[in-house]
């Protein structure tokens, strides 16, 4: 990460306006990821996620920040990352344009295998890292998270198992079984809060993979909420009601583990390390007719890093720009997600 101390020049009103009026064609649905690899539809769903939490940040930081320059700097930001969401969505929406619709779909149908594909995504990515997580507490909360989720997962393939065909969506990824039984995830309020970390101590590794799971939780429960105002079984309205509780639960776990001295612009840049790295994961997976979301979310994400390595710059804040590492490996864990997960049922019956 290189920093000058110079503001970067940001691309005049022309060109920000230019760029909106190009919005509409951000939403053209160009591709057609029938075919591809189910690991890239996880990505993109986690690259949906990243973009859309990370515009929040960018609104927050806006509304604090009283220098015109900045406040600028963080609205453009943010209308980018909108702009990200939108080019990545459209790899997989309307829904989720997969193998496993067919004709007869109707919307209450594609809204249980959208679940399925969200609970899917989460499933593969917290099996991935709470394997290398070296932070004890983020660990024990990576696999609180998974246990649940595999419980959503299997409740909601079994509920609606002559609907929807969920072996193309878990694509043999893993084998549905309950983790934890949906009573027991009902936690007090005491249960949640969990020690946070020390910012300074703790590693950049472990910040990036809670940011991005508070990501795709906050992203997973806000599907889970727009399917309710859509949906009118009482069955699935129950389940779904029901998971957002737990949802809620999970978000508030992840928030507690930050620590509350991290500057903004700290969780700001952990965010932009967050969506980085996942379009950098996804770019590997996808072929050249599929990778020019990713590609085009990951140049300008780099940009939205070294301005806020800029602005931390100006502010004297330089520890923080000193621990922007230059890559992080995909994680590289040493079980498959069945094999992780055995394991973690048996550690926990
Ligand atoms: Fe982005
Ligand atoms: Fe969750
Ligand atoms: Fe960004």
């Amino acid at each position: 990460m290189t920093t000058g101390g110079e503001m970067v020049i940001f691309d005049d009103e022309e060109d920000f306006k230019r760029e909106k009026l190009n919005a509409g064609k951000w939403a053209k649905v160009i591709f057609d990821i029938k075919d591809f690899d189910s690991r890239l539809i996880d990505r993109a769903l986690i690259g949906c996620a990243v973009e859309q939490y990370q515009w929040t940040t960018y609104q927050n930081l806006a509304s604090k920040s009283n220098i015109s320059e900045t406040k600028e700097a963080f609205i453009r930001n943010g209308f980018e990352e909108e702009k990200h969401l939108i080019k990545i969505g459209s790899l997989i929406q309307p829904l989720i344009r997969s193998k496993s619709l067919s004709e007869t779909d109707t919307i209450d149908s594609l809204m249980k295998q959208n679940t399925v594909w969200l609970e899917t995504a989460i499933i593969t990515e917290v099996a991935e890292f709470a394997q290398v997580e070296a932070h004890q507490i983020a660990k024990d909360v990576l696999d609180h998270l998974l246990l649940d989720h595999m419980t959503h997962a299997s409740i909601i393939a079994s509920a609606f198992a002559d609907e929807i065909d969920v072996s193309k969506i878990v694509d043999g990824r893993y084998h549905l079984q309950e983790g934890r039984p949906l009573q027991d995830q009902m936690a007090g309020v005491k249960s949640v809060v969990r020690q946070y970390y020390n910012r300074l101590k703790v590693g950049i590794e472990t910040k990036v993979r809670i940011h991005t799971i508070i990501s795709l939780e906050t992203y997973i429960l806000s599907q889970y909420q727009n399917f309710l105002k859509l949906i009118t079984d009482e069955r699935l309205r129950e389940l779904y009601a029901t998971i957002c509780a737990v949802e809620a639960d999970h978000v508030s776990m992840l928030n507690s583990l930050i620590d509350p001295s991290e500057p903004a612009l700290e969780l700001a840049i952990t965010g932009e390390l967050a969506e980085i790295y996942n379009h950098k994961r996804s770019m590997r997976l996808a072929d050249k007719k599929i990778e020019t979301p990713f590609k085009d979310a990951f140049g300008e994400d780099l940009e939205h890093l070294q301005i806020l390595a800029d602005i931390a710059d100006d502010l004297g804040i330089v520890e923080l720009i000193n621990r922007i590492p230059v890559d992080i490996p995909a994680p590289e864990p040493s079980l498959t997600i069945d094999g992780y997960i055995t394991e973690l049922i048996a550690s926990h019956g």
